[in-house]
């Protein structure tokens, strides 16, 4: 089986690298971007520099954000995050490179050193002119004690967001740069959950691949990657994580 093979492939590697996408959390009830009744066919995204630009689209963003944070509370890592934990654990597994902004790497017990989260990380917020932290409490408070306006920063007055990157704002430059050194480093390349239409990050893979990599592509739908990918399962993540770890000898998936 395509399961088999992956094992097979993982016992040749000594240097394999995971990249996730919104797939690998839909098992743990967060629907993703792009598949029918996915994020982003309810809501178009708001843009970075009508974040900046008006205090309306900050409200807005803010409303979302409470009304998904308040869907999903309590979401539980599932088998894929599960098992690459548990992958790194048992040293078949680098790194973790993730588009993810649901924290469940971390709560699946992934090392902070072999993690990378090019998107960013939405369980706190951030000053956009100063840098400084806000916890979404203290962001929720404000928001809710004013009637739904979008709350500035307590050091300097900036606008406050959450901690994730947006459509049209920079990306983390010296994550980025770590990402594409693990992805041109490692021998095999696992990119999971992802449509691979979103740049930079879906020219990791690209890359990986150039570098000589074996590249293996595990998503129920078709990619524009496909093409450049070695071995390619399209199955349900949970199930073939699952399957990989029980066919590498690793315990301990709960
Ligand atoms: P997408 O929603 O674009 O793609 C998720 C993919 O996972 C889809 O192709 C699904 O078919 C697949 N999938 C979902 N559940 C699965 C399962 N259980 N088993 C197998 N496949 C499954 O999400 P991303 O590729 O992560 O960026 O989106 C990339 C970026 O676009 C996100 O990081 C976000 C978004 O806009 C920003 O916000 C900057
Ligand atoms: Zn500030």
């Amino acid at each position: 089986t395509a399961t088999d093979d992956l094992a097979s492939l993982f016992r040749q590697s000594s240097r394999a690298v995971a990249f996730t996408g919104a797939g690998i959390s839909t098992e743990s009830g967060i629907p993703d971007f792009r598949s029918p009744g996915g994020l982003w066919t309810q809501n178009k995204p708001i843009p970075f520099q009508a974040f900046i630009q008006s205090r309306e689209a900050r409200a807005e963003a803010w409303r979302r954000k409470f009304t998904m944070d308040d869907s999903y509370r309590g979401a539980a890592p599932a088998r894929g995050h599960l098992a690459l934990a548990a992958m790194i654990r048992a040293g078949h597994l680098s790194g973790i490179i993730t588009q993810n902004i649901d924290n469940l790497h971390q709560d699946a017990g992934t090392p902070d050193p072999q993690l990378i989260e090019i998107h960013g990380n939405g369980t706190y917020a951030t000053c956009l002119a100063c840098g400084r932290r806000h916890e979404l409490s203290w962001v929720r408070q404000r928001f809710e004690a004013s009637g739904g306006e979008p709350p500035d920063c307590e050091a300097c007055g900036g606008p406050v967001k959450s901690a994730t990157i947006s459509f049209g704002q920079a990306m983390p430059e010296a994550k980025m740069r770590q990402a594409a050194a693990w992805s041109t480093d490692c021998d095999l390349f696992l990119a999971i959950g992802s449509s691979l239409v979103v740049y930079p990050a879906a020219g990791l893979p690209l890359a990986a691949r150039e570098s000589g990599a074996h590249l293996v592509i595990i998503n129920r739908e078709e990619t524009p990657l496909d093409e450049a990918a070695h071995l390619i399962i399209r199955a349900d993540i949970g199930e073939v994580l699952e399957g990989l770890t029980r066919r590498l000898g690793i315990g301990g998936l709960s």
